[in-house]
């Protein structure tokens, strides 16, 4: 017997839960092969991405679906035992902030819901309902119709999520690479919690299991993932040209000549120095799991010690693909 696990969203964190699933498949660490679907807008690329690292009897072919279109979703999630929700942006108009990551993640769940599959919510730590940036109130807004339709969905949220290909430690290595000097908005004294992006590919893996354990400590649950390390936006900048190796100044940049900088980049088309006032203004606030997690939470560390793994460091990590 083999379940399908959708995962509808193929950008960062897609082929690296698929691999943590692929390697449980391998592995025996669960009695039911799973069979991993994975979605782009660009489902050759899929194919290409993975076939190397995957064994092919883990793979379904990979559908083309459009988030904000539920047509497109009924055909893909049937037979599905599970499905991820990974779709997010990062830049764009509040109304496409909307229409994806609040409109769109309901779409995902009411079309999970019809097809009797479990769903795992992949939101952002900071999603906020009160907050004037599009990106943190639309997380907040997608959760709230995620579990209106799915009340036992588990919904993760990542900080900063590091690793081969992120789109974070690679930004400012890239900065470090071509600038004279690495900025930090303010005192640089915001706190970040990087996590491992093979870290959060083992939580979907185990909460993708039919495992009756796993599924009670988080159907229905908020799991914030944090690494084991908080640094400020300061030290992470340390941490860029520690395994860069490389010397650059980091120099403050006040908030205000931040936003000016944002009003500019914002309306350039996306590219390695793209920044948004929205973004500007995030930075100011910590992104670090809450201490102590209140009652809809579960803690990410727990549940991964309790199934034998701990937390891996940016220390172990960074300096395989910064260098
Ligand atoms: N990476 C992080 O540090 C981080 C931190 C916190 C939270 N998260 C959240 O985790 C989730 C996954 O992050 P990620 O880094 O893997 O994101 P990503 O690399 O930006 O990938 C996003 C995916 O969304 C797809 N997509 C965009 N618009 C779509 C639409 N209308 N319909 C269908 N698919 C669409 C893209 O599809 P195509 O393949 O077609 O381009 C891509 O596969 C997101 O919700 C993100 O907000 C990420």
């Amino acid at each position: 017997m083999a379940q399908k696990i959708f995962l509808c969203g193929a950008g960062f964190l897609g082929p690296n839960i698929a691999t943590a699933i692929s390697q449980a498949n391998a592995s025996g660490r669960n009695n039911i092969l799973r069979r991993i679907q994975l979605s782009s807008r660009n489902p050759d690329r899929i194919h290409a991405l993975l076939h190397d690292k995957i064994p092919a009897d883990h793979l379904l072919p990979a559908v083309a679906v459009d988030i904000t279109n539920p047509k497109t979703l009924v055909p893909a999630f049937k037979d599905a035992s599970v499905v991820v929700s990974l779709v997010g942006i990062l830049h764009g108009s509040p109304e496409q902030f909307e229409r994806i990551q609040w409109r769109g993640a309901q779409n995902v769940a009411q079309a999970a819901k019809a097809a009797g599959a479990r769903l795992v919510h992949i939101s952002a730590i900071g999603a906020d309902r009160g907050s004037k940036i599009p990106y943190a109130r639309t997380k907040a807004l997608g959760e709230e119709a995620v579990l209106a339709l799915c009340p036992d969905a588990t919904i993760i949220r990542p900080s900063i999520v590091f690793g081969p290909g992120d789109g974070f430690f690679n930004r400012f290595a890239k900065f470090a690479q071509f600038l004279p000097f690495l900025p930090v908005f303010g005192t640089g004294s915001s706190r970040f919690q990087p996590v491992y992006v093979g870290d959060i590919g083992r939580l979907v893996e185990l909460i993708t299991r039919d495992d009756p354990g796993i599924r009670k400590a988080a159907d229905g649950k908020i799991i914030e993932a944090g690494g084991p390390d908080i640094f400020t936006f300061r030290q992470i900048m340390e941490l860029v040209l520690k395994y860069t190796n490389r010397w650059r100044p980091i120099v403050p940049v006040p908030w205000a000549v931040g936003m000016v900088q944002g009003a500019i980049l914002e309306r350039l088309p996306p590219n390695l120095f793209t920044l948004t006032r929205d973004q500007v203004e995030q930075l100011r606030y910590d992104n670090v799991v809450a201490s102590p997690p209140p009652t809809t939470h579960v803690a990410f560390d727990k549940i991964m010690a309790d199934q034998g793994y701990s937390l891996t460091s940016v220390h172990e990590i960074l300096p395989q693909y910064l260098r």
